[in-house]
């Protein structure tokens, strides 16, 4: 279960700082708040980065499904970003409400997004790669520094 492992780890991390950026904004701390939302945003658009560009396109040569659910991952991640950008604009502006709002709306997406994610791909994904090819996509991942 090493693809599983790795990046419902990655899951956690990013749920935590969204969960800490969301009481600094409550708490009114914009300092902090830009801060944890940096560092979530960062490391969301660095996951999805990873997914579409290693862990996605060997699901997609291992299984031959390449019109699936990798298609639906892509765009529930344009969704997202979308979402995240919006939400730094916000922060920019110090606008607590509308940060607060679209935050609620991307907590829904992320969750029903990683539930596919843990249950069906990433589990399919542990089925039917390799082990080699299974370390060697995670090594590549963990290469992946930008996005
Ligand atoms: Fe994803
Ligand atoms: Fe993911």
């Amino acid at each position: 279960m090493i693809i599983s492992d790795y990046m419902k780890k990655e899951h956690r991390a990013c749920d935590t700082l969204f969960a800490d950026a969301e009481k600094a904004v409550m708490d009114g701390d914009f300092e902090k708040a830009d801060k944890l939302f940096t560092d979530f945003s960062d490391e969301t658009l660095r996951h999805f980065h990873k997914e579409e560009s290693t862990l996605f396109p060997t699901f997609e040569e291992t299984t031959g499904m390449r019109e699936g659910p990798t298609q639906m991952m892509r765009h529930e991640h344009e969704q997202m970003r979308d979402l995240i950008s919006r939400m730094g604009k916000a922060l920019e502006d110090k606008d607590k409400d509308t940060y607060l709002g679209v935050a609620e709306l991307l907590m829904i997406l992320i969750q029903q997004h990683n539930m596919k994610e843990e249950q069906m791909l990433y589990a399919m994904c542990d089925r039917s790669i390799s082990q080699e090819v299974k370390e060697d996509t995670i090594s590549q991942m963990e290469q992946l520094r930008d996005w």
